[in-house]
């Protein structure tokens, strides 16, 4: 059940399904009073939406902690930045009135996406043909790709001028050659993406910082902190539906890595699932309405992508991914989003295992093998037919609502936690003390 933060200073937010859980909403929640949000993962190709006081707010790259002020946000090594896109969204949040100096620390190990990394992924989607992924576009992949290639610019590089120069040559050099030989596509000009990254170290020379040890501190004198995932569990690089995954670790082990805080040191583990599920992009995903029903839930549930507004696949809740997810990342208890998207619904149905010609699975890492030959089994739930607007405890949820969540609970193994019944801050209800 959900906790205090006294009890527990170090919890980790992460998405149960294919991302778009509606994690934004749950760190801006348990945000409030917290010291430090700090994202390990995934860069701008995240977008985690925030409503509140009839404003709504979409945040790329910078934690959601932004939003409460006097939280810290860092941004860990395990995070890769646009140069311009971090100094769009920074100007972007000072016009609308939010404090930003000061406010954001990013990790001197964190590495950079720069434009020959878009060309090139474009350059790879337009060949993959039916093999394409469908990302969000951004050059997440190839700036992955040249951290482990060891050509990658880090963040600290920018603090010497000469030796990002030369590592800025080289770079681009390396890609020129790539992009037009292999694929015949535009070169990049060194003096852009230089120009670039001494527009960032202008703007952010004294937020770099080293953030692991800024993490350690932290915990020493116990401070609260939460640890924001972005994307989910099933687009983790290894663990999800590879190749149709994001390029980082988006599982609790990302989350160490991508700060250098030792796993250990996380409390508590909150997993964000929607009541249904939705994912964009191409690749697996068994419960996929492609019916009316799944126009039904995109169109309830304004599923349209929040970084690049593409319309999402749109399908049941399945109980098989989320054990999944719940089972890899320890969680502890799910804060179950959306569930106001089946108010109008006659029936619900939930995902209880696969079959693929005879034989039954319950286990999500088994069908990877058959990933497209899977049906699934479901089991059909009465809906409660009526709006859950204004609804603030448990107690006050129509039965056949409150029998969802149990069978969700009895088949997933852990507490629901949080359940969402809105976008709004305050459409929200809290199970337990927190
Ligand atoms: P990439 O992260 O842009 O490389 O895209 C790889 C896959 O992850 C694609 O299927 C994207 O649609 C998906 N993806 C990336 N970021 C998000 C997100 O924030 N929410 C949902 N899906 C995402």
């Amino acid at each position: 059940m959900p906790d205090s933060r006294k009890t527990y200073p170090v919890r980790l937010i992460l998405g149960m399904q294919w991302g778009d859980e509606g994690k934004g909403k749950i760190v801006d929640l348990l945000g409030e009073g917290t010291q430090i949000v700090a994202r390990y993962q995934g860069g701008h190709n995240a977008g985690h939406t925030v409503r509140f006081d009839d404003e709504t707010f979409i945040l790329h790259l910078i934690p959601t902690g932004i939003l409460r002020s006097g939280t810290l946000c860092l941004i860990g090594n395990g995070v890769v930045i646009d140069p311009d896109a971090l100094l769009g969204e920074m100007q972007v949040l000072e016009k609308r009135n939010v404090r930003v100096e000061g406010r954001v620390k990013i990790s001197r190990y964190a590495h950079f996406i720069l434009p020959y990394h878009v060309i090139l992924e474009k350059c790879l989607e337009e060949r993959g043909e039916s093999g394409r992924i469908g990302t969000t576009g951004r050059g997440i992949g190839p700036a992955y790709a040249d951290k482990i290639y060891r050509l990658g610019i880090r963040v600290e590089d920018v603090l010497d001028e000469d030796r990002l120069k030369h590592k800025v040559d080289r770079a681009v050099l390396e890609h020129n050659h790539l992009l037009s030989s292999a694929y015949g596509a535009e070169e990049v000009a060194a003096a852009e993406v230089l120009d670039s990254l001494l527009r960032f170290r202008d703007r952010f020379r004294d937020s770099i910082v080293d953030v692991s040890g800024y993490l350690h501190r932290a915990c020493r004198e116990g401070k609260s902190i939460l640890i924001e995932g972005a994307q989910g569990t099933l687009l983790d690089v290894d663990f999800g539906t590879y190749p149709f995954v994001t390029s980082s670790h988006t599982i609790i082990g990302g989350a160490s890595s991508g700060l250098g805080l030792p796993i250990r040191k996380i409390d508590k583990v909150i997993g964000v699932a929607k009541a249904y599920t939705t994912r964009v992009g191409n690749g697996p995903f068994p419960t996929e309405l492609t019916d009316d029903m799944g126009d039904f839930l995109r169109k309830a549930g304004s599923e349209f992508g929040a970084t690049t507004g593409r319309p999402r696949r749109c399908g049941w809740f399945d109980a098989v991914v989320v054990s999944f997810a719940i089972k890899i990342n320890d969680v502890d208890y799910i804060a179950l989003t959306k569930l106001d998207v089946l108010d109008d619904l006659d029936e619900i149905k939930i995902c209880t295992g696969y079959t693929v010609g005879d034989e039954v699975i319950g286990d999500w890492t088994e069908t990877c093998a058959y990933w497209e030959d899977v049906k699934p089994v479901y089991e059909t739930m009465p809906g409660w037919k009526q709006s859950l607007a204004g609804i603030s405890s448990f107690e006050e949820l129509p039965e056949a609502a409150r029998n969802y969540i149990g069978r969700l609970e009895e088949l997933c193994g852990v507490p629901m936690g949080i359940i969402s019944v809105g976008s709004g801050r305050e459409e929200t209800i809290m199970r337990g003390d927190l």
